[in-house]
């Protein structure tokens, strides 16, 4: 049964500005700043449809708050991909799931020299003075916070063929740091880091036979904690290239899940560590306390939350996605195996924190994200949850027909707790036919104001709040 949402998953978005949209309720006066969204603006390359939520063409989207308003502006990520489907009417370049026909991309190949897709569709990074669009393959869009135009490319190593990275770097105020798999014989994940000068460094690196997909990486005070999934892939069957990147991949249920730690200066192996099998999109927190390392994350059974994620099963109404849930491992030196529990029981997705103050602190207590509702649990996610590490209730905010996008936490200047702040959220309203940017109280996750949008946004995945005036 097709959904009110399909348009939200399978269409495209128009570009468009529009200066001081529609606002109900009362901005807080200390809010002002840009929040720039990442994700897929169409599924539609030329005359052809992807397959999956994660392969249509990159959107950005901001928004502008400023006394006590908001402008927002929309425009599609400049990309080669981009550019070579427009001019050959078909999807050009491999992504996640779907794949060009080979003899086009042997062309695109002849013409761009590139085989990596530069549609940085999945997040936003900011570092240096410079805003990136990220996406999982090597090839990551620098571009201009302002009018949104792409202003160049970025890569960790010079020649970034056969490479995977995360779409979720980790950052200080000296460092920005990110995971790249390099594809080969014998396999490395290869832990880097950028400085302020936006020179990169290979910092150290563990061997891997068969590669596992991995979309984010944990950091802690002292390590960088590379979880290794049973969801592994034959590099060479990524090199004869014979089905779409992610369906080279295997769960296996019969291996652990590996956690190696690195140490952060010097990039040694401190360890390995295993736990029963699992899957995780998102490393949440991580932190070191009584001689262990605690890594958070949102944690599956197994990966086929992937599988549940392709559009012909996300267009259904009756899908039941899997629930992901906050879970705490335990990893400590001396033991082989890692301890874990779950913290609560709520279903919960693109979990957010506040970062930049409690990122790597184990007295951190909200995790904000996507969830299910007890009594609507199929479909799309349906609501907003803000969890507590440390047991207390799990507050909700939903209203019915709407669907709400991954929530950004924006902190209230001079305040100390990590709920001090509103969440800003994109939410589909089914019943108005557009979207509106929902603006939270953090502590209680009540409405505190919402500005309406002139269309429906397509349900994207991460965006990066940058206060200022
Ligand atoms: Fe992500």
């Amino acid at each position: 049964m097709q959904t009110i949402y399909r348009s939200a998953l399978q269409g495209e978005n128009r570009e468009f500005q529009a200066r001081n949209i529609p606002l109900e309720g009362r901005l807080p006066t200390w809010l002002s700043g840009r929040l720039i969204r990442n994700g897929p603006g169409s599924t539609r390359f030329g005359q052809q449809e992807v397959r999956h939520w994660f392969d249509g063409q990159a959107m950005l989207h901001q928004f502008d708050i400023h006394h006590g308003q908001v402008d927002y502006a929309c425009r599609f990520l400049e990309s080669q991909a981009r550019q070579a489907a427009e001019s050959s009417g078909q999807i050009s370049y491999p992504e996640f799931a779907t794949d060009p026909c080979r003899s086009l991309f042997k062309k695109v190949m002849t013409l761009f020299g590139r085989s990596s897709s530069d549609n940085a569709k999945v997040s936003i990074t900011q570092f240096a003075g410079a805003y990136m669009a990220l996406a999982e393959t090597p090839i990551q869009v620098e571009f201009d916070p302002e009018t949104l135009r792409s202003a160049g490319v970025f890569t960790y190593e010079a020649n970034p063929v056969g490479q995977m990275t995360t779409a979720h770097p980790h950052q200080d105020a000296e460092h920005l740091y990110n995971v790249v798999t390099r594809f080969n014989r014998v396999s490395e994940y290869r832990f880097y880091r950028m400085g302020l000068d936006r020179q990169t460094q290979m910092v150290g690196a563990v061997k891997t036979g068969q590669p596992s997909y991995m979309h984010s990486f944990g950091l802690s005070p002292h390590y960088a904690i590379i979880t290794e999934f049973p969801f592994v892939v034959n590099p060479l069957n990524l090199l004869l290239w014979l089905r779409p990147f992610i369906e080279n991949y295997q769960w296996k249920p019969r291996r652990p899940t590996v956690f190696w730690l690195l140490d952060r200066e010097t990039g040694t192996v401190a360890g390995r560590y295993e736990s029963d099998p699992f899957f995780a999109f998102h490393h949440v927190n991580a932190f070191e306390r009584d001689g262990e390392v605690v890594v958070d994350l949102v944690g599956y059974d197994n990966a086929s939350i992937i599988q549940h994620y392709y559009l012909n099963r996300l267009t259904d109404s009756q899908v039941k996605l899997p629930h992901g849930t906050l879970r705490r491992y335990h990893v400590q030196p001396g033991k082989k195996r890692v301890t874990w529990e779950k913290l609560t029981h709520d279903c919960i997705e693109l979990p957010r924190t506040d970062y930049d103050r409690y990122n790597l602190r184990g007295d951190y207590r909200s995790v904000y994200g996507i969830g299910l509702r007890g009594d609507q649990p199929t479909g799309f996610y349906n609501q907003l949850v803000k969890l507590d590490t440390q047991g207390g209730a799990t507050l909700t905010w939903h209203t019915e027909g709407c669907y709400p996008g991954e929530s950004v936490f924006a902190a209230r200047p001079g305040g100390t707790a990590d709920d001090d702040g509103v969440l800003l959220s994109v939410v589909l309203d089914t019943t108005a036919g557009n979207s509106f940017l929902l603006v939270l109280d953090a502590r209680t996750l009540q409405e505190v104001a919402r500005a309406t949008l002139p269309q429906a946004v397509m349900f994207g995945f991460h965006g990066h709040f940058m206060a200022g005036d």
